[in-house]
């Protein structure tokens, strides 16, 4: 017993992690996306499992393989990112939003190809509905963890998150600097908490920085 809970200390946990970009599309052939590849939040994920719980992965489009003993949902657009967590979100005791979900979506999908035509093409985009502002306004006993992906200003645009969407902690990350950005294999993490401490790491493997996080989760769940 004293063993499984030192090598497992999430067994019996429930912890969905979401990942990767969104595509909303808009028309058959084109989409709109962004550079997340979905490193850092399959990280985590492996984390989560590593350390004996019961992990969910929603994923939008991403080129790496999944981890094994991970149960997945794969999600292509932003409403159905939204779908996919919000409809498991009661049963778990975390939940970790790592995915870099699309603000806008085109407010008319083609069922046909676009065709060329004029010299210039507007596409008007409506805002998505906020997944991780939908899950605060729910929260019961959940431990709820929201990024904050930022070029600058990032304790002051991290902490309006925390507060804004009734998060638990926020990772925030400078994507415009070297070693943070999208795609790389490191990052740079600020974990701020509801109680306002702040947690500044140097550039870790994502797989460090992913341990590194679950040890706050593992503090916040355990107050
Ligand atoms: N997020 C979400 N649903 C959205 C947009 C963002 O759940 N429609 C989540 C992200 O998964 C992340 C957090 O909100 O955990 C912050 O995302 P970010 O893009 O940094 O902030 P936004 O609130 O979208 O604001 P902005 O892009 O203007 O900085
Ligand atoms: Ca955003």
């Amino acid at each position: 017993e004293k063993k499984t809970e030192q090598t497992a200390p999430l067994k019996g946990k429930k912890v969905l992690v979401t990942a990767g970009p969104t595509r909303e599309e808009l028309d058959p052939v084109r989409y709109f996306t962004n550079h997340s590849s979905g490193k850092m939040g399959y990280a985590i994920a492996a984390a989560a499992k590593e350390l004996g719980a019961d992990v969910t992965l929603v994923t939008g489009p991403t080129s790496i393989s999944i981890p094994s003993g991970i149960a997945v949902a794969k999600v292509t657009s932003a409403k159905e990112m939204y779908d996919a967590t919000l409809s498991r979100f009661s049963e778990q005791d975390v939940v970790i939003k790592c995915a870099a979900v699309a603000d806008y979506t085109p407010t008319i999908v083609h069922h046909n190809k676009f065709k060329k035509k004029n010299d210039t093409w507007t596409i008007e985009l409506k805002k998505t509905d906020d997944i991780l502002q939908a899950l605060g306004e729910r929260k019961e006993h959940q431990v709820l963890i929201g990024f904050a992906a930022e070029t600058e200003n990032l304790e002051d645009y991290a902490k309006d998150k925390l507060i804004r969407k009734n998060l638990d902690m926020v990772v925030g990350n400078d994507v415009s600097k070297e070693g943070s950005g999208f795609g790389s294999d490191t990052n740079e993490i600020m974990m701020i908490k509801k109680d306002g401490s702040v947690k500044t790491l140097p550039i870790l493997s994502k797989e460090k920085a992913a341990r590194e996080i679950f040890e706050e989760v593992m503090e916040l769940m355990n107050r």
